[in-house]
């Protein structure tokens, strides 16, 4: 969590900081900072809350300078205050600190320096960066950077300025994102590529234990030895438009409206330059097993993928929240695929599973939104999502672009496998070919979905029901309503109600049902008929056909699909019923409370 930017060169630096916080907001929102170097010391404005507040602050006390850096706060060690807020200073004034992770040996580190007498001001981990730095300080930034790092234990990414070296930026990290843009005017660091989108295509992605140093004219980079290293500069296709709202209320609803294009995109570029690209290399054969593994949103595409890869490949196939797979002993070797799902490409359970699985010899495949991003690097494969940037903490966008990419993978790797016959993997690529313009004619019904959901923002408890892939796609369901509109909501398999959940079903309960497997339209309909015979309304999302009753079922009808792949077209309503309960709550649907985009913690 947390984001970081940082600029040197021949602007002012302050705009920039702040322009670029805002394409960074996403990762944390409850405070946020701007230090600049000036030639009698740092400036600095921190301000707990927003954005807005930092931007109200710095009209009130403007500064300015050539070199800077900023921090919007996502709080882990210490509450969301101004003391807490980065960027920290050293109490010798002489080295400001931005940084994103947890430096688990904070304390310890703290207690060194405190027996030495060095002061501190908050309750962060990020401080003790800081404050040693100052301490191994004696004329070179690079060399005090150094000892820090081999002393801190944990997970950062650092921008570190030093007073007595007025034209440097030092950039360093460890297991959290960090790339360095560099431009005409000047060169940035910044923890997401869109922070820099508006000043520069061209950036360096940083790997583990690795140091920048920005100038004005140039940057270099070396390993924790010292030793200079060359990297390649790389050009983002990513397109500044993508990272701007563009005239929509949220970019959630952007996001959601993007998706025809999105999953257009995702298939071209899964189809590559022909039959069996998404492919690759694997060696398909060799697996007697395939996990997936992820979190949150993630994990859901990856439910929906079990179905699909077990109908298509008849393989075994586990789903698993990386959260959990780290910390188990996985029956997993050398014949096991283990596919990891991530937007970021640096959730920190989802990284740790990765590791974890290689560690045993399973062959990794990641499915990542993010170029250069950690498990982008690391895993054995990488199919990437043509997603764009995300900006919206809820996703949308990246959430289908997963989904269709795990479809396009399955299709090839049964026909490879020989359990799809040429004709059937031609087909389901057509089918597949076809989600686009059948997303689209979903968001025809846009109008549908937003009168429905505006009558629903009085629901305490709303519960998700589905069978088979259905009942995958209803937890996306459950989760996107519950972490935008607040209201408290569960998704069950539809057999799994008269165990238990159908004693919380009661006079005005709503039900939302997911109905796209024809052979088990009947059992979705007599769980429908179950609720609202005990008071519950329904509304039924898919291609059942069925008859409004009275207010008590509703419908949004789908375009007709194969049941494997209409997750595609349901989750869209989903995210259109969740984004609209939200809207007419009135809550910061893109900002929602406790979240944030990307999980760089445990
Ligand atoms: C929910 C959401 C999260 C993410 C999860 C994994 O809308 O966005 O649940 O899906 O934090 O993030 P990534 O995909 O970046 O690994």
């Amino acid at each position: 969590m947390c984001g970081i930017i940082g600029y040197v060169g021949t602007e002012d630096a302050v705009p920039i900081i702040v322009e670029g916080l805002k394409k960074l907001e996403y990762r944390g929102y409850d405070s946020a900072g701007v230090a600049i170097c000036q030639k009698d010391g740092f400036a600095v404005v921190k301000q707990e809350g927003r954005l807005n507040a930092l931007e109200a602050r710095l009209a009130e006390r403007p500064i300015a300078g050539h070199m800077g850096i900023g921090h919007t706060r996502w709080a882990t060690h210490g509450e969301p205050s101004d003391a807490n807020s980065h960027p920290h200073v050293g109490s010798r004034n002489m080295i400001a600190v931005v940084h994103n992770g947890i430096i688990e040996n904070y304390r310890q580190l703290k207690e060194f320096l405190e027996k030495k007498g060095v002061p501190f001001i908050s309750q962060t981990d990020s401080e003790v960066v800081a404050q040693l730095c100052e301490y191994y300080y004696s004329g070179d930034i690079m060399e005090a950077v150094i000892k820090v790092v081999n002393r801190l234990e944990g997970s950062y990414a650092l921008g570190i300025m030093c007073l007595e070296e007025p034209d440097t930026l030092v950039a360093v990290k460890k297991d959290n994102p960090l790339i360095i843009g560099v431009s005409g005017h000047g060169q940035f660091i910044a923890s997401d590529v869109p922070a820099v989108l508006k000043h520069t295509n061209k950036v360096y992605y940083l790997n583990d234990k690795e140091i920048a140093m920005l100038r004005k004219g140039d940057v270099r980079f070396f390993n924790f030895d010292k030793e200079p290293l060359q990297k390649p500069v790389e050009t983002v296709t990513w397109n500044i438009d993508s990272a701007e709202k563009g005239g929509w209320p949220h970019f959630m609803l952007k996001e959601i409206m993007e998706q025809p294009r999105i999953l257009r995109d995702t298939i071209n570029s899964a189809a590559g330059g022909g039959n069996g690209t998404v492919i690759g290399r694997l060696d398909v054969a060799r697996f007697n097993k395939i996990v997936l593994t992820a979190c949150g949103s993630a994990y859901n595409a990856g439910m929906v993928a079990r179905y699909v890869f077990e109908r298509l490949c008849r393989l075994p196939v586990e789903v698993e929240l990386a959260s959990e797979f780290r910390y188990r002993d996985t029956v997993i070797d050398a014949k096991t695929l283990v596919i990891l799902i991530s937007q970021s490409g640096e959730t920190a359970d989802t990284i740790a599973a990765m590791r974890e699985a290689k560690s045993k010899e399973a062959t990794t495949l990641a499915i990542v939104n993010v170029v250069g991003s950690t498990i982008a690097k690391e895993a054995d494969e990488c199919l990437f999502t043509a997603a764009g940037p995300e900006i919206a903490v809820a996703t949308t966008k990246a959430f289908s672009a997963q989904l269709v990419l795990l479809y396009c993978l399955a299709v090839r790797f049964g026909a490879r496998l020989g359990k799809l016959a040429e004709k059937e993997e031609r087909e389901m690529l057509a089918e597949i070919d076809g989600l686009p313009d059948k997303a689209a004619k979903v968001l025809e019904q846009i109008d549908a979905i937003q009168k429905y959901a505006s009558a629903c923002v009085v629901y305490k408890s709303i519960f998700f029901i589905g069978r088979n892939i259905d009942y995958a796609i209803a937890l996306e369901g459950s989760l996107k309503l519950k972490e935008i509109s607040y209201i408290h909501s569960e998704a069950y398999a539809g057999g799994e109600l008269k165990h238990g959940t159908i004693s919380l079903v009661e006079e005005e309960t709503l039900v939302v049902a997911i109905a796209n497997c024809e052979r088990l339209y009947g059992k979705i309909m007599s769980n429908a008929e179950q609720v609202i015979s005990r008071g519950a309304k329904v509304l039924l999302i898919g291609n059942c056909p069925y008859a409004e009753q009275n207010g008590k079922l509703s419908g949004i009808r789908l375009p007709e699909c194969a049941d494997l792949f209409s997750p595609s077209l349901s989750v869209i309503v989903l995210q259109l019923f969740a984004y609209y309960v939200a809207a007419n709550k009135g809550l910061d649907i893109d900002k929602p409370r406790n979240l944030a985009k990307s999980v760089t913690v445990e």
